[in-house]
């Protein structure tokens, strides 16, 4: 009979606990971030977007209405605003036309709750946290547990914040310096999904940094300068070269190493992992998760949450593959 495959090396894989352990905490909480640590995972992730007083505060959006509990809060009622973002028009409230003390008088809540409903016990309880506290947090779980705790923070929307006079680079950078971590070898990686923003960032940080590759569309920042290349591009064995010379990791969208068809099977992976490594880099795609409709159909066994455990094949046909590490909540 055939020999069995061998099983792939899970140890050396990294797990960066994506937006915490989000699928377990509402996401960009300080609580989810120490639950992800004290799961195992070797990095947090946070996202960044700006205050209107200059802080940095971790949220996947400047949008809050869905992760914060803003529209209980009549003081804040006027504050409310249509706002068109990387091409998409957004209403709610918006990070940057808050102060960090007003954020700081809200409470975060689960994004998804009819998905997530064990989260929803925790809403209310938690504030949106600054990148400064996130690092905090890292420092002090690092020597609580006896390893050290990597952090990977993303800049959201990198061209739109330079756009309306709030920058996120000087942030990133400042933070980094002071607690002594914007050095070669220290476990942190800064990402993003813009181009111009990796370039700038890598003229003032020692860290690794990501190029983050979405299954479709094009980095905004080439979508703003009228550069016709897409994220399609930047993954072809030319453009991995390319990303190289700014870059140290892609994170790719799991599709674009393991792409599905319109009945959303799988059709065998790419060559992107192999050509990234000849390339010289690494590669972490986002986002392994539970949800079934994240789940390519060949590895959903049923619409019922309990039966949700095909997900780990899904890491296993990732780490088939080579990846160095993997997003997950
Ligand atoms: O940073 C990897 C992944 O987080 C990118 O997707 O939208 O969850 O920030 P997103
Ligand atoms: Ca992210």
């Amino acid at each position: 009979s055939a020999a069995a495959a061998p099983a792939p090396d899970t140890e050396r894989v990294e797990v960066f606990g994506h937006r915490g352990a989000s699928g377990y905490r509402p996401e960009h909480t300080l609580a989810s971030y120490e639950l992800a640590a004290r799961m195992g995972a070797d990095y947090i992730e946070p996202d960044l977007v700006p205050t209107k007083d200059g802080a940095l505060v971790a949220r996947h959006e400047n949008e809050i209405g869905g992760t914060t509990d803003v529209a209980e809060h009549p003081e804040f009622a006027s504050r409310k605003a249509t706002k068109v973002i990387d091409g998409t028009e957004m209403t709610g409230w918006f990070t940057e036309d808050f102060t960090l003390a007003e954020l700081k008088t809200l409470r975060a809540k689960e994004r998804i709750p009819d998905v997530r409903q064990h989260n929803t016990v925790y809403d209310g309880l938690f504030e949106v946290p600054t990148f400064q506290e996130v690092l905090d947090l890292r420092e002090r779980l690092s020597k609580e547990l006896g390893r050290e705790i990597g952090v990977a923070p993303e800049t959201k929307h990198p061209s739109y914040f330079r756009k309306i006079g709030h920058p996120l680079e000087p942030g990133v950078v400042e933070a980094l310096d002071a607690d002594g971590l914007n050095e070669r070898g220290a476990k942190v990686v800064v990402q993003s999904f813009e181009v111009g923003n990796l370039k700038e960032l890598r003229e003032q940080l020692r860290v690794e940094l990501v190029q983050l590759i979405s299954n479709s569309g094009a980095p905004q920042d080439f979508i703003e300068a009228g550069d016709p290349r897409t994220y399609a591009d930047l993954v072809t064995p030319e453009g991995l070269k390319e990303i190289a010379t700014y870059a140290d990791v892609i994170g790719p969208d799991n599709q674009v190493i393991l792409p599905v068809d319109e009945s959303d099977h799988l059709t065998g992976p790419t060559a992107v992992v192999a050509d990234a490594h000849a390339a010289g880099l690494k590669v972490v795609p986002y986002t392994v998760r539970a949800e079934n409709t994240f789940l390519p159909a060949d590895f959903r066994s049923s619409q019922d949450p309990a039966q949700w455990g095909d997900v780990l094949g899904y890491f296993h046909a990732l780490y088939d593959q080579g990846v160095d590490g993997v997003f997950s909540d």
